[in-house]
Parts: structure tokens; sequence; C-alpha cells
């Protein structure tokens, strides 16, 4: 028996619903096939985006989406996705699969996508290859009302009311494909390019995200917070976000391994370096906290989730993996983390939302099928907007003799909707463990449940879409105010609790 600790009246930090972020790149068929399909596709769609997809993605909840990269936003000039489609530039995507950019979907088409979803927006801005000018308009055109070149060019186009820009992202990855610079360089570049992201509405001011590290690069968090956090007292600051990339590539980056053919050790691998996270984050926190002790930036971990070996026979520039239980587990102990570190983590944003990467969606021609990832984020977002409650949950060590880890995580909090919400991994490939949970200074009136669970490879097909999906769970009993449920071996579980 296993005990869960929940402290009913103690609040750790409020939970900003844009840890449960997504992001969306140029890439593969992500963008294009993915959400996007046109006008006039065959397929249902409003103003070009896929109905079946909006559809999902808005009853999963979408809180916020980056765009338009990674890599590409470095590479990406705003203006030649404007205007007529017919006449927009065709160009070559060279990060991705060397395909054809149409320029198809721009600024106008994310906004729109962003209206549909009902989400905030994060745009990425192209420091690498673009120039302050170029960056300062795009935010213009976006964002300005009144009288200007940028704002009348943006009604021509046919938005005479400028969008809201949530998060602006003042490049990305620039310590590699963002212009390999060093963090010195970049810190006083995001200096400078920062200054021309201007504030048109200071009741919506845009959060501006400096490039953060890849990894454990400490050394790139210390230069960019020494160099850009201190700003006069009259400004608000010069930066409000510092970004961190972390994927999971279980056999590391030559040789990450198959998605959907692995065996118990590379499982247990898997989840081990996904743990690793929470290493990454306390150590990035704690140097942050050197120049910031009230945590006025936020930690964005704008880029998280597996990467493996692409589909056998997809183009290896689509990035274009399957989804099994394992993803699940991934993304239940990483939203689980997250929400663990609500004072420090504002936003974290998985890569990547359909077809590349860990999708919560994946598409083939008209058909679309949700995978488990997808899953554990509609099961976890209970959590958005939720206040962290204190808790702590007994835990034994499993695994394999190279990879060893816990056999649960979990997260709690009270939500907005006056209820506990507590959402817990079991890593473990074939135990179910016995859980007594004690909720101090509450009384309980009633526990539902939702669980993820099946083998360790399993996952949905287009011929099968259904053979991984949330059931509902009674398992949870109340015996003397305590939870004594079963959580069972590969699972993400959910239970809501109303209390009195
Ligand atoms: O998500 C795929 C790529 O991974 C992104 O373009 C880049 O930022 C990162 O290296």
């Amino acid at each position: 028996m296993f005990k869960l600790f929940v402290n009913t009246k103690r609040q750790m930090g409020h939970i900003n619903p844009e840890i449960q972020g997504h992001f969306s790149e140029h890439l593969g068929r992500c963008i294009y096939e993915g959400i996007y399909v046109g006008e006039d596709s065959e397929i249902p769609n409003t103003n070009g985006m896929r109905n079946d997809v909006v559809a999902a993605l808005k009853e999963m909840k979408v809180p916020v989406l980056r765009w338009p990269g990674g890599c590409f936003a470095d590479e990406y000039h705003w203006k030649d996705g404007i205007g007529p489609k017919e006449s927009r530039k065709k160009m070559i995507n060279t990060h991705w699969g060397g395909v054809v950019e149409d320029n198809s979907f721009g600024t106008h088409e994310f906004m729109e996508l962003c209206k549909q979803l009902g989400c905030k927006t994060y745009v990425n801005g192209n420091l690498g290859s673009g120039t302050v000018q170029e960056m300062s308009e795009w935010v213009e055109y976006m964002t300005f009302d009144g009288v200007s070149p940028m704002a009348k060019l943006r009604e021509e186009n046919g938005s005479k009311d400028s969008w809201t820009v949530d998060y602006f992202g003042v490049g990305n990855e620039n310590w590699g494909c963002g212009g390999n610079m060093t963090p010195t360089h970049y810190a006083n570049e995001y200096r400078r390019y920062q200054t021309y992201v201007r504030n048109y509405h200071p009741e919506r001011p845009i959060q501006k995200i400096a490039c953060g590290a890849n990894v454990d690069d400490y050394n790139w968090t210390d230069k960019v917070m020494d160099t850009c956090f201190q700003a006069p007292a009259w400004l608000h600051g010069f930066m409000d976000g510092l970004s961190l990339h972390y994927y999971t590539h279980p056999g590391g980056w030559e040789n990450k391994g198959s998605a959907t053919d692995f065996d118990e050790a590379m499982w247990y691998q898997t989840l081990n370096k996904t743990l690793y996270i929470e290493e990454l984050i306390n150590h990035h926190t704690a140097i942050m906290d050197k120049y910031d002790k009230e945590h006025k930036v936020g930690l964005i971990v704008d880029e998280w989730g597996t990467w493996f070996d692409v589909e056998p026979g997809t183009n290896p520039g689509f990035l274009y993996q399957q989804n099994t239980m394992r993803d699940a587990l991934v993304a239940g102990i990483n939203l689980n983390i997250f929400n663990k570190h609500c004072d420090r983590v504002k936003m974290a944003n998985i890569a990547q939302m359909v077809n590349v990467l860990q999708s919560v969606i994946l598409t083939e021609g008209a058909k679309m099928i949700l995978t488990p990832t997808y899953h554990v984020f509609k099961m976890y977002n209970c959590h958005q907007g939720a206040e962290l409650l204190d808790s702590y949950v007994e835990t034994v060590k499993i695994g394999t003799e190279k990879d060893q880890v816990p056999n649960l995580t979990e997260s709690v909090s009270l939500g907005t909707d006056g209820k506990i919400h507590i959402t817990m991994t079991n890593l473990s490939v074939n135990e179910d463990y016995e859980i007594e949970g004690l909720l101090a200074d509450a009384e309980v009136t009633e526990v539902k449940g939702t669980v993820l669970v099946n083998e360790m490879h399993a996952h949905n097909t287009f011929d099968a879409p259904e053979v991984v999906k949330a059931e509902s769970f009674d398992g949870c009993k109340v015996v003397d105010n305590k939870l004594v449920f079963t959580i069972p071996a590969c699972s993400v579980l959910h239970l809501e609790v109303t209390v009195k």
C-alpha cells in the first residue's frame, strides 16, 4: 500500500493554463494537411482549417499555440505569407524535407486558427536571418490599430482590426539553427531586437520570450540572464520568459529508436530520460534565481516531448512518428512535473500538435486519429488555471539496473470548479499498486475517475482508432474519509474529488 498525502489547505502556486500549450511548425504535415487544407479542399473545413481537427483540439482545450517554428522561424520572412495567396512567394523549406513552402498559411491564417481554437497566440520572430525592422514591422502589423503603414497593409489584406499577440519569441535555438551564436552575442542581440517589439496595447502587453538553453547548457542561462534581466526601472524589464528545449530521445540523438517497437529496458530508459527534465528545471531555476529572486521571468519549456526514428517509409525530414502508451506516460509524467514547478514554469509547449513528433492528433487524408497523448492532455485539462496543492506520494524504485525510476508520479490541484484533481502515473509495465489517499482538512463527498490504460505498445491506427482511449474509473472507494484504489500497471489516472 502506497500513501498519497494531500494538504488541501496549502496552495503552492497558480498553474498557468499555458503549461499545457502546443507548438505547430511549418514542418512535414503539421500545418499543411494536418491543420490547414485550404478553402477548396474536399476535407470539411472552415476558412481552410480542418473541422475534425479543430473540434478535437477544442474539446481537449488548447490554451496557447506557438508558431511558425522552431528552426523554421529563423528563416521565416512574414511578408511572404500575406496578401493574395496566388501571389505569395513559393520557396524551399530548407530545414524540413526541402519541400516547397507556398506560404498559403501565414499570419492571417494563424490568427484565424487561434480564433477557432479559442487559444492564446505565441508568435516566434526571426532573429537569426531577419532584421530588426522586419521584426518590428511584424509586431506593428499584428497589433497596431492606429494610422501606420503596417496597420494600413493589414487592412488592405482584409483585417481592419488588430490581433492580440500574447507571447512573442525573439529567435529560436539561436545557439544552433537560429544563427549558431554564443550566449553573450545572442543576449546583446536580444536586447536590441526586443527594444522594437513595441507594446501598442498596455492593457494586453506582449510577453517577450528570450531564447534559452538547449538541455543542460547552464552557461547559456547564466549569460542571458546576466545580460538581459536587469533593465532600467521605468521599463518593465527586457524579458518575461526564457525558453528551455528538452526532447526525450531514448536511444540518444544518433539512434533514437522506434516509436512502436521497443522492449521493457527501452521503456524504462525512455521514462528515466523524461524524468531528467525535473533536474533541468531545478538547475536552470537556481541560476535564474540568482538574478530574479521574485520569479518575474517564466521558464518557458516551449519544446518538449518524445523524438523517435520516423515511421518507416515516410520522409525523414517530416519527423512523423506513431504514439503509444509510452508517450502517454511521458506526457503524464511531464505535466505532473510542470505542475509541481508552476512557480517558475509558466508555459510549456509539446512538440508538435499534429503529425510531427509527440503529436496529439495524426491524420491521413480525410482520416484523423487521437493519440494516447491526446487523451492525457484531455484528462489533465482540469489543472488549467487551478491552484497547485501540496502533495506527496510514497514510491519505490523500479525498472532495470541501469534505469531506476519511481513507480508513481502525481500532482494535485484545486480546480477552478472547486474540486480537487489528482493525476497519477503508474510507470510499471506490469505491476498494479494499491494507494491510500489522505486528504487533510477536507471531507470527501464524491469521487469520479478516468483512466488511460493498456499494454506498453498499444496505439491507435487509422484501421483501429480506438485501441487506446480514456475510460471511466469507478475503482476508488472512500473508506474513513480516505481514498482507496488500485492504479493499474502502465496507466495514467485522473480522480476528481468533491469535498466539503
Ligand atoms: O521540433 C523540431 C525542431 O526541434 C524545432 O524546429 C527546433 O527548434 C528543435 O531543434
